[in-house]
């Protein structure tokens, strides 16, 4: 089975494309830039703003798991995310359209939801796929429209279209700077987006799973670590930083506040990794062996 990667150069592709390899599949890497990490040897550097690219390297593929965007709104212009995010996902899914491809996974993300929660009230907690949904940033802007192109698509083509709503992505070797987010004032920054995070290597797996599966049709998927970036009990946090929201169930221990209850029932999505495997509570981190942060052992 053939299956393109878009931003197979960026932090998540470079992982997923080792994931899919490792799974058998065969795969092309698509990136506007060229990296030498970007592990397929059949990379096709492409721009993805222009449509006739995106046909050449979407064409004759089983499937394509679509990463390819300004990942953020920090370093660019509101206008210029807006603009490569919105078009490089129209033009994805158009071709896919256009080449028949039956299966596309992509990457939609936890803003969609009303981020940052640091000036907007939750509606209920743990927030699910059904919480009603506010962008508030053009990154934001562009992913919940895709959400909404991605079942025009899916009713236009008839193929199944999985959006994958990811939270704050890890790299094994960032988890030391991860206390730095549990002093006082920042486990209140840090409520922006509930204390979620996702490890890089959960992320490509999760993709692999919504790609492994049929009969989805359009849908949309919280994918986050099992846990918080906090040591904290979350349903504490939860009363402490949202006095007014009410719970939709019981939060256990230090359970994500970003529920992938869907993930886990629909996908089999089981987060493998956590801040928890290599540091201590106490933010001291444990011996590990060196090859665990290596890309090839996902
Ligand atoms: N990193 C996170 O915390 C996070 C969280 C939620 C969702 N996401 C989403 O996951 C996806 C992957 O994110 P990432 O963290 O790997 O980002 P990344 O920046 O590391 O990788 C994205 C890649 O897309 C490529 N790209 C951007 N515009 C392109 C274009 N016009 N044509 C071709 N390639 C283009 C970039 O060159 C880059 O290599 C993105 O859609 C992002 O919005 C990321």
């Amino acid at each position: 089975m053939k299956v393109v990667v878009t931003g197979a150069a960026g932090k998540i592709g470079r992982w997923t494309v080792r994931r899919l390899l490792d799974a058998g599949y065969q795969v092309i890497g698509t990136d506007k830039v060229l990296r030498e990490e970007s592990a397929t040897e059949h990379f096709v550097q492409a721009d993805l703003r222009d449509y006739g690219q995106a046909c050449q390297v979407i064409m004759g593929a089983d499937a394509v798991i679509h990463l390819a965007n300004i990942p953020s709104d920090i370093r660019n212009t509101p206008q210029a995310i807006f603009e490569n995010n919105m078009l490089v996902n129209f033009n994805v899914f158009e071709a896919c359209k256009d080449w028949d491809i039956p299966k596309i996974v992509w990457a939609s993300s936890e803003t969609v939801m009303g981020y940052p929660f640091t000036v907007n009230e939750l509606h209920y907690a743990p927030i699910d796929e059904e919480h009603p949904v506010a962008a508030r940033s053009s990154y934001a802007m562009a992913k919940l429209l895709t959400e909404h192109l991605a079942g025009m698509y899916h009713d236009l083509a008839k193929k199944q279209i999985v959006a994958l709503r990811f939270a704050n992505i890890y790299e094994p070797d960032e988890y030391v700077n991860i206390t730095t987010h549990w002093t006082e004032a920042e486990k209140d920054k840090q409520k922006k987006n509930l204390w979620a995070y996702c490890d890089v290597r959960d992320a490509a797996n999760a993709c692999l799973l919504a790609l492994e599966k049929d009969s989805l049709g359009s849908s949309v998927f919280h994918i986050t670590a099992a846990d918080t970036i906090l040591p904290d009990p979350s349903e504490e946090l939860v009363r402490r930083f949202f006095p007014a929201v009410p719970f939709k169930r019981q939060l256990q221990g230090n359970e994500t506040c970003m529920s992938i209850d869907k993930a886990r029932n629909v996908l089999g999505y089981t987060p493998q990794y956590s801040w928890r495997n290599v540091l201590h509570e106490d933010g001291n981190p444990k011996a590990m062996p060196q090859d665990l942060y290596a890309l090839s052992n996902v």
